[in-house]
């Protein structure tokens, strides 16, 4: 058998020998500032040719179905022939749909979340059936934040996110990072910055602008006008910039590019109204605007940087998250994440207190029910004795559940963004059932978070009430 003919001659390696004058010649003129934006229409229409042809990335997307297997194995804790028996019993009850007669009963979500309730009604009161949230407490926040970029804190937000709607919970998903990649795995359509959560942050600005200028105007000065966005902003609700998605009980407020400009207006407005409580915007105004009632839980991704957006976020949060795969560089810059967090929020407790004491009121001071650094990531064969120091000088901080590398969300396809989106059918099982796993007991870690976060506000208000 002949081998297939190779090139006998020995190649150089492709840097070596370059012509100076040929390089010259290859090279386009100096570039500038204009040049970026040919560059971006160039991309623009590119976009819109892909959109045409019905590859867009965020095209319609809809939600698989849910067989009984995986309801009764996942989602509503009953053993099979029990589920059957009592759909049989309850022919109002949605009952699936089959491929074939006789085969697999498939169901929507909108539909498990029914019999989930259904179950939760007239099922054993021992079971789980419906998430733990008590009576008139706000929802919970949790925001998921390193300034270190791909250590993913997208993938980790979106599938808890999936996963506590999956467990019955109703989720918003607040998108703070302009790359939007939240906002596309859940299929949002952002125009420009005025339907992300910028109004809310220019609305809360331009109610502290309003009342200085009473105050102004109480000493005979001169107010300072509100502009065009000021005004606008004035009239935004939260319920206005928040979409549905293909998952029944998933809401999103997207991202989009300009939400970026956030970062250059925040600090203008800051030194405007040095009384701005800016860290204060989002919470206030999702309160304001009836948002912690209508939602259980709400997950806040954030932009890999330290800014105000950021800032804005972990303030809102009850909880923080903050993913890192077990390396020696994400664990290092996470040391200085810590560094920047503890640098940042002590400087804004330090200069309200100074005003704070002048003035014979209470300090500030930031307060989180729970901070978690988690292992994304994680490959039990390269990097369990890294991860087990790590465990050792960070203790009870760092969860100690790790949450596995699966190349399940890497394969699950465009339409498909991560494992709770996925056909189990299209996978080996046993992957399926491993990389699922790993998922869901992140999920367990961070539940337990929530639910033992809201048990502990519910006993002091029993407390306070006595
Ligand atoms: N558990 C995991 N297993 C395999 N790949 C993962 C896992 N978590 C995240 N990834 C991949 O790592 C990359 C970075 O994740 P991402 O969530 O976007 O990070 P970040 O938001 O921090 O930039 C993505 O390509 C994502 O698909
Ligand atoms: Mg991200």
């Amino acid at each position: 058998m002949k081998s297939p003919t190779k090139s006998t001659k020995t190649t150089q390696p492709p840097y070596v020998g370059l012509d100076p004058d040929i390089a010259a010649t290859q090279l386009e003129c100096a570039m500038g500032t204009a040049d970026f934006a040919r560059i971006a229409q160039a991309c623009a229409s590119g976009r819109q040719d892909l959109e045409s042809r019905g590859l867009e990335e965020n095209g319609n997307r809809s939600l698989r179905l849910f067989s009984t297997w995986e309801i009764t194995r996942y989602l509503i804790p009953v053993a099979t022939g029990h589920f059957r028996r009592v759909l049989k019993e309850n022919p109002d009850l949605p009952q699936g749909m089959s491929e074939t007669s006789g085969g697999a009963k498939w169901f929507t979500l909108d539909e498990v979340l029914q019999l989930r309730a259904h179950f939760g009604a007239k099922g054993s009161k021992a079971k789980d059936y419906r998430p733990y949230r008590p009576d008139g407490l706000p929802a919970k926040m949790l925001a998921v934040a390193n300034f270190k970029g791909g250590v993913g804190k997208t993938s980790t937000a979106a599938h808890l996110a999936m996963s506590a709607a999956l467990d019955g919970y109703k989720v918003l998903v607040i998108d703070l990072d302009s790359q939007g990649s939240m906002t596309s795995i859940f299929g949002g359509q952002v125009q420009d910055e005025w339907q992300t959560v910028f109004p809310l942050l220019a609305r809360h600005y331009a109610r502290t602008l309003q009342s200085d200028n009473q105050a102004r105007a109480a000493r005979g000065e001169v107010p300072q006008p509100l502009d065009d966005t000021l005004s606008s902003a004035l009239q935004v609700k939260a319920p206005e910039l928040i979409q549905k998605t293909h998952w029944p009980n998933i809401d999103l407020i997207g991202a989009q590019l300009n939400l970026y400009w956030a970062e250059f207006q925040i600090p203008v407005w800051r030194m405007n109204a040095r009384g701005w409580r800016l860290w204060d915007a989002l919470t206030e105004s999702l309160d304001e605007d009836g948002i912690l009632d209508e939602y259980d839980l709400i997950f806040l991704d954030t932009p890999p940087a330290l800014g105000y957006l950021t800032i804005n976020g972990l303030a809102a949060a009850d909880i923080l998250l903050v993913p890192l795969g077990a390396s020696f560089l994400e664990f290092d810059s996470t040391g200085r994440f810590f560094d920047m967090l503890h640098a940042t929020f002590g400087s804004i407790e330090e200069a309200e207190n100074i005003a704070a004491r002048a003035l014979g009121r209470e300090g500030l001071a930031f307060e989180w029910d729970a901070v978690r650094a988690l292992i994304t990531r994680y490959d039990s064969s390269q990097q369990a004795e890294l991860a087990a120091l790590m465990q050792s000088y960070l203790g009870p901080t760092l969860s100690p559940h790790r949450q596995g590398f699966t190349a399940l969300i890497g394969q699950a396809g465009e339409q498909v963004q991560g494992i709770y989106e996925a056909d189990y059918r299209d996978f080996n099982r046993e992957t399926y059932a491993r990389g699922r796993e790993t998922f869901d007991a992140t999920w367990a870690a961070v539940k337990s978070l929530i639910i033992g976060a809201w048990r502990r506000d519910e006993l002091a208000n029993q407390r306070a009430a006595e």
